[in-house]
């Protein structure tokens, strides 16, 4: 059985998302993970994940280990006590600890394919479920936009802790991804903004309510078919991103060569202080700003048209 999920990015919203403030983020299909779970003639389970050099046996690994965790969490929820022999096959082309969402695509494909090898499909809903569990594991207190936006592989107004709102583009697009090729530390980011939240937790509450407007009109400006005042919400989601203290001198840097070479705008993205940032292109001059990117230092550059 096969199945496969895409990446994502983070338009608007990062960190005050996690206050139950709105953020939009949209999945990016140049990047993925395919698994594909096939049944074994040696016993056990066997996975092959080479983008993390795993070759082995899941019961030689780690109880807490980030793929082994979301089999056995998955056998649990299926009451599968003695497990088949199994061979396990994941492919990512999704950069790791890039806020890209790879262990949220991880968790999905996994999931999504070994649950219907074993004759039980899980339905989306128990999906984003099982995969938010598991990203609690290992991030602490995610917001749980990330599995969202990759289960539903759909543009999703996500606010914490109520339904699901997917949206529609009135019009596409184009966003260019620079990743600044730095780990983004994003357990570390959320913990020194809560820290200060709770230092400062009026001007961190306006930031909040400021970043929750930004969200809400790029939400209407991209249904409405108006996505050219992108650009401008942007730039001013990434100040408000500094104020947080969440940007770094690489991920500024990107920016201000992005709005050099033309970007209508641009933010980090996710987490910050590493990973991605992005910014809004007439597609005309997507490839030029992605060059301007790499000759600032990104590591890598992602194109990629929304809706
Ligand atoms: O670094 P990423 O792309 O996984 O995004 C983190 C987004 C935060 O809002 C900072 C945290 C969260 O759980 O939503």
């Amino acid at each position: 059985m096969k199945s496969s999920a895409p990446g994502k990015v983070i338009l608007f919203g990062e960190h005050a998302v996690v206050y139950n403030r709105p953020a939009l983020a949209v999945p990016v299909n140049q990047v993925c993970v395919d698994v594909e779970v096939l049944d074994s003639d040696s016993a056990g389970v066997f996975i092959d994940a080479p983008m993390v050099n795993l070759h082995g046996e899941l019961s030689a690994l780690p109880p807490d280990h980030a793929i082994g965790s979301v089999i056995l969490n998955l056998f649990q929820r299926l009451n599968i006590s003695a497990p088949p022999a199994l061979n396990i096959n994941i492919v990512s082309s999704i950069p790791v600890a890039a806020g890209l969402g790879s262990g949220a695509a991880v968790s999905v494909a996994l999931i999504r394919a070994l649950s219907a090898h074993l004759k039980n499909p899980l339905p989306d809903e128990q999906v984003n479920d099982l995969v938010f569990e598991i990203e609690k594991l290992h991030h602490g207190t995610p917001s749980g936009i990330d599995n969202t936006v990759i289960t539903y592989n759909q543009p999703v107004y996500f606010i914490k802790g109520q339904p699901i709102e997917t949206f529609k583009t009135g019009k596409p697009f184009t966003i260019v991804i620079g990743d600044t090729g730095i780990p983004a530390p994003t357990k570390e980011s959320v913990g020194d903004v809560r820290r200060l939240w709770i230092k400062n937790n009026n001007a961190f509450e306006n930031i909040f309510n400021e970043i929750a407007q930004l969200s809400l009109i790029a939400r209407r400006s991209i249904e409405s078919g108006k996505p050219e005042l992108l650009g401008e919400l942007m730039n001013q989601n990434h100040e408000l991103l500094q104020q947080l203290t969440v940007s770094s001198p690489e991920l500024d840097r990107l920016v201000t060569a992005a709005k050099t070479a033309g970007a209508l705008g641009a933010k980090l993205s996710g987490g910050g202080r590493g990973g991605n940032m992005i910014a809004f292109v007439e597609k005309e001059s997507a490839e030029s700003v992605a060059q301007a990117l790499l000759s600032a230092g990104a590591k890598r550059t992602i194109v990629t048209e929304v809706g």
